[in-house]
């Protein structure tokens, strides 16, 4: 079960009114400026650098390949995507965002520059949503965003639907790669693995502060295999 510090206070952040405004804005910038590509959240951290560093040093390990297919949860403006086939990985990659605005924004973003990165409108907590099976996926900062909303499904607060809904996308030997700044390392290892077919493979380290006595790092970035 869920500990209590899991459970966040809800907050604007967890809203979709929230993404649609903040995108909107978004792509207004871009669109009198194509260089402004928006806002990459953690970048204080290299949490984005951290991930695709991640990739490349697990090569050919699980599903990680230079083919992989991977799709990005709350893509946003879908930077981490376009920074992973810049560096080189070539297959399918998909961002999905609940918010219209994000997907329009991020689909601008790949016109502009002609790249193939593919986006689509998906409300991970959907029941009709039904993906297919991809090699990776991927999620930086929305189970922290998601969190914030205080929802619940089936009187399950999100947080407890989360690991089970990112299952969809998922067959034995798919990676799922998240960092959070919102929880420790053991807050979201024990999120996670309320869905029983994944287990915790890597942690990625961040430079770490001391504190009190108390060791502690802002972010954490954890990697899942499912296992059946
Ligand atoms: C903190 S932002 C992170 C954006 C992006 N991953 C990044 O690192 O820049 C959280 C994202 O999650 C999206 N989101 C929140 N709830 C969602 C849901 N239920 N399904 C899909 N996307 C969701 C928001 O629209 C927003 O784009």
């Amino acid at each position: 079960m869920t500990e209590d510090t899991t459970k966040l206070n809800t907050s604007k952040l967890g809203t979709k009114e929230y993404w649609d405004n903040f995108y909107a804005l978004e792509k207004d910038n871009f669109e009198s400026n194509p260089d402004d590509t928006g806002e990459c959240w953690f970048s204080d951290s290299n949490a984005e650098e951290k991930m695709v560093e991640f990739l490349f040093d697990n090569l050919n390990e699980y599903a990680i390949h230079d083919q992989s297919s991977m799709v990005d949860i709350g893509t946003g403006n879908g930077h981490l995507l376009f920074t992973l086939r810049e560096e080189g990985f070539k297959g399918q990659l998909l961002g999905i965002d609940y918010s219209e605005k994000s997907v329009e924004f991020a689909r601008s973003i790949a016109e502009e520059n002609d790249v193939d990165v593919e986006f689509e409108v998906v409300d991970i907590f959907s029941e009709s949503w039904d993906p297919k099976v991809v090699d990776v996926v991927l999620d930086k900062g929305t189970l922290d965003a998601i969190a914030l909303s205080g929802l619940q499904y089936n009187d399950k607060p999100v947080v407890e639907i989360y690991p089970h809904a990112i299952d969809k996308l998922m067959t034995k030997g798919s990676v799922f790669l998240i960092t959070s700044c919102n929880f420790t390392e053991k807050e979201l290892e024990s999120i996670i693995l309320q869905n029983k077919s994944l287990k915790l493979w890597k942690k990625v380290d961040y430079p770490s502060f001391q504190f009190g006595g108390v060791k502690g790092s802002t972010i954490c970035t954890l990697a899942f295999v499912k296992q059946s």
